[in-house]
């Protein structure tokens, strides 16, 4: 069994400032670094590195090449990576002294996924493969619709969120990876709603898919038709939580492609994203199947 992420690639320009600056105010950096991210790419390398056999498909411009060469030297089958006309898409991101981050993504190329590039590239997968999405891309609704027709496995990871959301066809989801302001989003449940009654709100609007709400410091909840299930998350000191989210979406999916329970799966994401938010970097955070193993957590 397969997974594609069909999603994007970013270079996120990683500024280190004393807090997330306010509306109107000016603030120095203390340092900028630039990586490689892109919810797309973190995942694929996420997944790759908890031992799934993984492609990734996606635009970047001619100045993409360290992006894809990052998912190869991962481990991640890129030949369905495009190089298309116009700048590759990148992030800026604020990064505070405790590891919390604001970040504005750029687009770029990664909007020029386009219907034709989706049919190309899923005509290499089988019915039982797995397709993970998240909402940075063009055409997400069309891949949806596609991946489904041909039989695959939807996953869905609804970051960031936008108003285009509302019109995805979520219904036919699989597998749906969340936080709590997406899926308060999704859910329609007001702000400040216990993440119970988001999860609850969720099973009713989706009752098909199988649902994990992270929940940062808090852990996460799990559910489907048949259990429903907590994961606390480990204490460690945070450097960066950028891509810990990603983290925990690509080991996830491994292990449950792997046909291990859900269980398993959410102990073993959260091992993984424990050890992101202690190291910089987004892709660069993500750890080895071995290190998140033979961690003490
Ligand atoms: O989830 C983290 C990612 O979000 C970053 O790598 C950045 O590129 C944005 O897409």
């Amino acid at each position: 069994m397969k997974i594609l992420t069909l999603g994007s690639l970013n270079f996120d320009f990683v500024y280190s400032v004393p807090h997330v600056n306010l509306e109107g105010e000016t603030i120095s950096a203390r340092s900028l670094e630039q990586k490689h991210g892109g919810k797309g790419l973190n995942q694929a390398v996420a997944l790759a590195r908890a031992g799934a056999e993984v492609f990734m498909a996606g635009c970047v411009g001619e100045d993409g090449g360290e992006l894809v060469e990052t998912l190869r030297r991962s481990g991640v089958n890129s030949e369905c990576v495009r190089v298309v006309e116009g700048r590759s898409g990148h992030a800026v991101i604020q990064l505070t002294d405790s590891g919390a981050n604001a970040i504005v993504i750029y687009g770029g190329t990664n909007q020029m996924v386009s219907p034709e590039m989706i049919d190309e590239t899923l005509a290499r997968f089988m019915p039982g493969d797995y397709i993970l999405l998240q909402n940075e891309i063009s055409c997400v609704a069309y891949a949806i619709r596609a991946a489904k027709e041909r039989g695959m496995l939807v996953a869905f990871n609804p970051s960031p969120v936008s108003e285009e959301l509302k019109g995805y066809p979520l219904e036919l989801a699989d597998v749906l990876i969340l936080n709590e302001l997406e899926g308060q989003a999704l859910a329609g449940t007001p702000d400040g709603a216990e993440a119970g009654a988001v999860l609850s709100a969720l099973v009713k609007r989706f009752p098909k898919a199988s649902i994990v709400l992270t929940l940062g410091a808090d852990g996460a909840m799990y559910r489907d038709g048949a259990c429903e299930l907590s994961c606390p998350a480990r204490r460690v000191a945070v450097v960066d939580t950028t891509g810990a989210g990603d983290t925990f979406c690509g080991y996830f999916l491994a292990c449950i492609m792997e046909g291990r329970a859900p269980a398993a799966a959410l102990n073993l994401a959260a091992r993984a994203s424990a050890l992101a938010v202690g190291r910089k970097g987004a892709a660069a955070s993500i750890p080895t199947r071995s290190e998140v193993e033979s961690a003490v957590l």
